[in-house]
């Protein structure tokens, strides 16, 4: 399996990926606005054929306080069901983050997640060691809470 930065011709199969993992979806103007505007903070893995398996769409925040200091955000990642426990999504994370710190000076990383999500909670807390940085009621338009998570990343 191959770790690789996306490209705009990857967009359709990172949202086909999204749609059979998630159901906070996007319109493919969204991804195509982070590929497009932080190309290196989204990263697809892909089988030997080049299938796109697993996708992590990266941003630089853009609304931040005055006191709050540049940031990135993870707005998703998933990886298809047969290609889980492989370290995919630990790998494309890191990528992400690395290229959050070298190139746009990040000084953290967040992210939203379902109280609920048992395997993401695991890789972010106990794989990557994000902390919870508060809970949001409601985030989700179910209705489910998200832990707010961060992690603070190395200039
Ligand atoms: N249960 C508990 N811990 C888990 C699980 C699980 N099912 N899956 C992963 N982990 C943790 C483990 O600590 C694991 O390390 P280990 O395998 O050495 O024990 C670590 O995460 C790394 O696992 P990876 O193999 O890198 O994770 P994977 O490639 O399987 O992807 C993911 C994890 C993305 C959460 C996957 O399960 C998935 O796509 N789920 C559905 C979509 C989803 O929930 N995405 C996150 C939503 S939040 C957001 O997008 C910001």
């Amino acid at each position: 399996m191959n770790v690789r930065p996306a490209r705009v011709d990857d967009l359709s199969g990172m949202q086909a990926c999204n749609l059979q993992n998630l159901p906070e979806n996007y319109t493919m103007k969204y991804y195509l606005y982070h590929i497009l505007t932080w190309p290196s903070l989204s990263y697809v893995a892909e089988d030997h054929k080049g299938r796109i398996v697993g996708y992590i769409l990266g941003k630089m925040e853009e609304e931040i306080g005055p006191d709050d200091p540049p940031h990135g955000h993870v707005t998703s990642i998933s990886v298809l069901r047969s290609y889980r426990r492989l370290g995919l999504a630990k790998k494309l994370m890191i990528q992400s983050q690395e290229a959050m710190a070298t190139i746009y000076r990040a000084s953290y990383v967040s992210l939203h997640v379902r109280k609920s999500n048992r395997a993401a909670l695991g890789l972010y807390r106990d794989t990557l060691g994000f902390t919870n940085n508060g809970i949001e009621k409601k985030y989700y338009a179910d209705g489910e809470d998200a832990y707010a998570m961060k992690l603070p990343l190395q200039p």
